[in-house]
Order: structure tokens, then C-alpha cells, then sequence
């Protein structure tokens, strides 16, 4: 009998055992997108296919929409690891100790998604996410948003029109340059902040792609939005490199590949998400849709080029330089 009961305690350590063992592998991807952005969709793509392709070894948490954590405390929880995945906006590596991805906010850098493929898909795109790997992160990919559009309660169509606005911007002192450039005082804010603010007037006006704004409902809050594509806001999907080296090396490279395909989706996607937003907007009536003539653009454009010099001994010379040579921007041109 006692023989029976120990014999019935092993078995049942064994199966504690197993179960133990067959505990997911947790990872909480926290973001501060709505879901119905390419982000929020791409988030969620990899959730999909990580969770299949692991067969359950794996668990893929998405909490969207600053839920878990907002834009700086974010970045925070990454790096002690209580979550494990992110996808901040390239310009909001600044107060990490990583200027150099502010080069992706530089003014008319990039003139069309092709152009910008060119880097996030090639060496210097490499070479930007090795630079997080001192600061206990691994950036596994860059993720499409778009080109930003203007906004605010007045028509903005000339430089001179913002002058005196306060406008919301990113962690980003190339985007406190640009904004100063045109005459405008920005004002660093978390994104999950920024409805609010524009509805209390704390501040004026803002930048984003067309699906940022209308998931958040600015454009309830905003009368006029300017098409000038003045410059480019994406993601570095990160992780804790702790983390992530300390993972089986058949389930990393599942999630690798996993990973692959969701940046795939997401690219894919981005374009037409944007398109579809602004067309959202345009129906919605609540804001006024302005597109700039060739002499407009020329303007933005002449106001705006300083901000490549004035920003150099920030972003590092060499980088800025590494993107106009494989683009084949000007500013001479501009
Ligand atoms: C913002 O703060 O405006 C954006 O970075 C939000 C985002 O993640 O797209």
C-alpha cells in the first residue's frame, strides 16, 4: 500500500512535471496604435502565425492603444523585461541613447515608400538596429506606417501659417527642429495624450499618417488637415535581447520566420490603410482636406531643408549621408 501511494506521488511529480515543462513561452507585444492600423494588423498577424507555427509553445499577449504602457514607460518595461516585444516609431529611440534612427524623421528625406524600402531593407536599416544591441535590445525588423500629414483648427498651407502654433510631436529632436523651422512651438507629448490635448487646445496641431489620425478621432478635433507628406513615421519591432537569445534555438527561428512574414503583411498593408483612413476622414466632413500646389511643396520644402544641416552633429553626418546615397536624395535639390 505505502509502496502504492509513493509509486501514485511520482506519477503524479511527473505529470507536474510535464506540465511544467509544457508552460508557454509568454510574449507580451505592447504597442500604442489602435488595432486597425497597420501596426495594430501587423501585431496581430504575428500573434497568428507565431502561436501556430509553435504549435502552443508559444503565446503571443497584444495589448494595443497604450493599454499596458505609454510611448516612455514602454521603452522602460522592454529593457527589465516585463514586456518583450515593441514597436516604437523611429523617432522615439532618441531618449534611449540611439539618435541616429531620427534620420528617418528628417524632412523630405524619403520621396515614396520604394525609396525608403531602400534602407529599412538593406545594410544601413541593418546597421541602425545593431546600434540598439548595447542597450539590451535586438531589433528584429522595421514596420511601415507612412508619409505624416499636418493638422490644426486653421488651413495650413503656406510655412508662415504656423507660426505661433503649438503642435504635439513625438520624443524627436529632429521633429523639434522641424517644427521650429516653421516657425512653430513644439511640444513633446505621449501619443496616447494627444486627443485630448488637441480638444482642450493645449495644443494647436500635429503630425501623423492619415490612419493614426483617424483612429485616435483627431480629425474630430481638428478642422484642417494638409497633405505635404513632409516626411516619414515607421517602426523598429524590438526585443529584449536577453530575452530573445535565451530563447530554444528552434523556437526563436520559428519566431524569426514568423516575424518575416509579419513584416511582409504589415509593409504590404500600410499604403492602402492610410489611403482608406484619409478617405474615411474625407467622408467623415469633420475636417477640411487640403493638397498643396507645386509651388506650396516648394515652399514646405525650402523652409524645411535646413533642418538636414542643423541636425548633423545630432544623427551623425555619416548616417544621413549612408541614406542620400542609397536614395539618391539632394538637398541641393530640394
Ligand atoms: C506617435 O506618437 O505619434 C506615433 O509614434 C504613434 C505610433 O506608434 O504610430
Amino acid at each position: 500500500m505505502k509502496l502504492y501511494s509513493a509509486l501514485l506521488g511520482l506519477a503524479a511529480l511527473a505529470l507536474a512535471g510535464t506540465g511544467w515543462a509544457q508552460q508557454p513561452i509568454v510574449i507580451k507585444f505592447s504597442h500604442v496604435v489602435a488595432n486597425d492600423t497597420p501596426k495594430g494588423k501587423g501585431a496581430e498577424y504575428f500573434k497568428k502565425v507565431a502561436e501556430e507555427r509553435t504549435k502552443g509553445k508559444v503565446k503571443v499577449e497584444v495589448y494595443a492603444n497604450s493599454t499596458l504602457y505609454k510611448d516612455k514607460e514602454e521603452m522602460e518595461a522592454l529593457q527589465l523585461g516585463a514586456v518583450q516585444m515593441l514597436a516604437p516609431s523611429l523617432a522615439k529611440f532618441g531618449p534611449l541613447g540611439v539618435p541616429q534612427f531620427e534620420v528617418f524623421d528628417l524632412p523630405y528625406i524619403f520621396d515614396s515608400y520604394a525609396e525608403l524600402h531602400k534602407v529599412t531593407q538593406g545594410a544601413v536599416g541593418q546597421s541602425l538596429l545593431a546600434k540598439l544591441e548595447p542597450k539590451g535590445i535586438k531589433g528584429l525588423a522595421y514596420w511601415d506606417n507612412g508619409f505624416k500629414i499636418m493638422s490644426a483648427n486653421k488651413p495650413l498651407r503656406k510655412p508662415e501659417d504656423f507660426k505661433g502654433l503649438k503642435l504635439r510631436i513625438q520624443s524627436s529632436k529632429v521633429l523639434d527642429a522641424q517644427m521650429r523651422a516653421l516657425g512653430g512651438n513644439p511640444q513633446v507629448m505621449a501619443f496616447s495624450e494627444v486627443y485630448q490635448a488637441l480638444q482642450t487646445g493645449v495644443v494647436d496641431g500635429t503630425e501623423n499618417p492619415p490612419s493614426n489620425l483617424y483612429t485616435q478621432k483627431m480629425h474630430e478635433v481638428q478642422k484642417h488637415v494638409t497633405l505635404s507628406d513632409h516626411g516619414y513615421l515607421g517602426y523598429a519591432v524590438i526585443t529584449n535581447k536577453k530575452f530573445w537569445e535565451g530563447l530554444p534555438a528552434d523556437i526563436r527561428a520559428t519566431l524569426e520566420g514568423a516575424m518575416k512574414d509579419a513584416t511582409k503583411y504589415a509593409n504590404d498593408i500600410a499604403k492602402q490603410e492610410n489611403e482608406a483612413a484619409l478617405e474615411a476622414v474625407r467622408k467623415s466632413g469633420k475636417s477640411q482636406i487640403a493638397s498643396l500646389t507645386a509651388d506650396e511643396k516648394k515652399a514646405w520644402k525650402k523652409a524645411l531643408v535646413s533642418v538636414h544641416k542643423s541636425q548633423e552633429s545630432r544623427i551623425g553626418k555619416d548616417v544621413i549621408e549612408s541614406i542620400y546615397k542609397e536614395t539618391g536624395f539632394d538637398p541641393n535639390k530640394l
